[in-house]
């Protein structure tokens, strides 16, 4: 689970104009401005994104938004998102809700942790994801998604039923992260209890968000109660695949292993509560994201046929008729092209933010200490400043030689700076082999004439999910 939403929830917007940026922290929020324009408001909470679009473009691309009882910029120019995300990131740190609520729920693991906590961690656990680890992690994967295909897809294929993309994506990513988590150490029964855990958490998480007067009637009503047990039980299933694993010797190459392997640079390894935290983080963190980014690819396939046909040949070109694995990877450049656009797109992520720990400056704009700032993705991506005709679908803008010629931070679907997604490379090897393996083996259709809306949430997805039908190929 990546950055918040509050300020699209409970936000009312504040146009300022650029030049005045210097002005800004003199210049009153107009108490009446709900009032003047109360429209906006369903709007806003509904899908801010064309809001925050429009606002921004007439604004050279920085506002200020207000956030109830404080400030916040808000900016799609990448020079200065590279500034707060890397050039200066010693001086920026998660907000507020993700170093307090979030954390509170999911533990203090690289997404909700900050300083030097956070930089030894992320120093200990990026070599798990470099390579070799990948590789082996490949094999879990393919495994999981031929499993996902055989028991599910199959029976779509075999009734004809119409079925919703959105849904079945999220399932299969849930069981890839999974089982590259913790692979044969945790039960069907005790995946899905984590699995409801992380959904039923995250419910509670926005809703505190969005409607911080709810908690009381939220813990009347026993929510707070029930999740906490919920999250109890669900902790006890890990620490006991903790324990299991600590007393085997056996090697199951899976992200436990390598966070369990982890040592810091006086050769200690991570507590029990540590491994936890970690795991659960990975586990948040990777699969909303992925599921989110799949099913906007498979809707742009089927609505681009062209695009479709061109990544079906190259993968019977590529992998004749078998599956994909890690050593075909390199060669299934087009499918990665694919990928790459649908998250500019449709970017998973689709806003982050940081608030300064001292005051700072960039290009005569003053940033004041604890004053929010937030990276709008979306809006970079689509910003005819650095895209041309933004919103067409076309992957041949990744292709190697134009990729040359984008800007930094004009694309960003992970991030950037030193807390550039660590599971990056983990979520592109998986969206390369689930759109291959599928569409080798299947013909997805949309069903014509359903609604289709933005809804961003934690992650960018379909407000209405994706209606489909599948035929078999082979
Ligand atoms: C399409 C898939 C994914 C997208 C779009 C995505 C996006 C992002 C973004 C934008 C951030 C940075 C947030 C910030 O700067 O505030 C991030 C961080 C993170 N992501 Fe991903 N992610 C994806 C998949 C994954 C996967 C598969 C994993 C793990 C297996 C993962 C684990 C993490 C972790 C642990 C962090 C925090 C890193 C740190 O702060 O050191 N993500 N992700």
């Amino acid at each position: 689970m990546k950055n918040n939403n509050s300020y699209v929830q409970i936000v009312y917007i504040s146009h300022l104009n650029y030049k005045k940026m210097k002005e800004v922290d003199k210049v009153k929020i107009p108490k009446k401005w709900m009032m003047k324009n109360p429209w906006k408001f369903p709007e806003i909470v509904k899908n801010p994104i064309p809001i925050f679009k429009n606002i921004l473009d007439e604004n050279d691309g920085l506002v200020q938004i207000s956030l109830l009882y404080r400030y916040a910029f808000m900016t799609d120019r990448p020079e200065l998102i590279r500034h707060f995300l890397q050039k200066n990131h010693k001086n920026y740190i998660k907000t507020k809700i993700v170093r307090e609520k979030l954390k509170e729920k999911i533990g203090n693991g690289l997404l909700t942790s900050d300083g030097d906590y956070w930089l030894k961690q992320r120093r200990a656990i990026q070599p798990g994801f470099h390579r070799k680890r990948l590789e082996a992690i490949s094999k879990i994967m393919i495994q999981e998604i031929n499993y996902y295909l055989d028991n599910y897809m199959e029976r779509f294929a075999e009734t004809g039923e119409v079925f919703d993309m959105s849904k079945e994506m999220t399932h299969l990513a849930y069981r890839i992260v999974s089982k590259s988590l913790f692979s044969g150490s945790i039960s069907e029964d005790e995946l899905s209890l984590i699995d409801q855990t992380i959904t039923e958490t995250q419910k509670l998480v926005i809703n505190e968000i969005r409607q911080p007067f709810v908690k009381p009637w939220l813990w009347l009503k026993g929510d707070l109660k029930k999740n906490k047990e919920l999250r109890d039980a669900s902790d006890k299933t890990i620490f006991e695949a903790i324990e299991e694993r600590r007393k085997s010797n056996e090697k199951h190459d899976d992200l436990l292993d390598m966070l369990l392997e982890t040592r810091y640079e006086d050769g200690s390894g991570m507590t029990d509560q540590q491994l936890r935290d970690e795991a659960l983080i990975l586990y948040v963190a990777g699969h909303e994201t992925s599921a989110n980014a799949l099913t906007w690819a498979w809707y742009l396939l089927a609505t681009h046929p062209e695009v479709e046909q061109k990544l079906l040949h190259h993968a019977q070109d590529v992998l004749g008729g078998d599956s994909p694995s890690f050593e075909k990877i390199r060669e299934l450049g087009y499918t990665l092209q694919v990928v790459e656009e649908t998250m500019r797109m449709y970017p998973p992520a689709w806003i982050t933010d940081r608030e300064p720990l001292e005051d700072d400056e960039f290009e005569g704009i003053e940033i004041k200490k604890g004053q929010d700032i937030i990276a709008f993705i979306y809006g970079v991506h689509h910003n005819k400043k650095y895209w041309e005709n933004p919103e067409v679908f076309d992957p041949e803008r990744f292709s190697p030689e134009n990729k040359k010629k984008q800007v930094p931070f004009s694309y960003m679907p992970f991030g950037g700076g030193p807390r550039l997604c660590i599971g990056n490379n983990f979520a592109l090897m998986e969206m390369q082999f689930v759109l291959t393996e599928m569409i080798r083996r299947y013909k997805i259709e949309i069903i014509k004439d359903q609604k289709i809306e933005l809804n961003p949430l934690i992650t960018l997805r379909p407000r209405y999910g994706l209606k489909c039908r599948v035929k078999r190929r082979v």
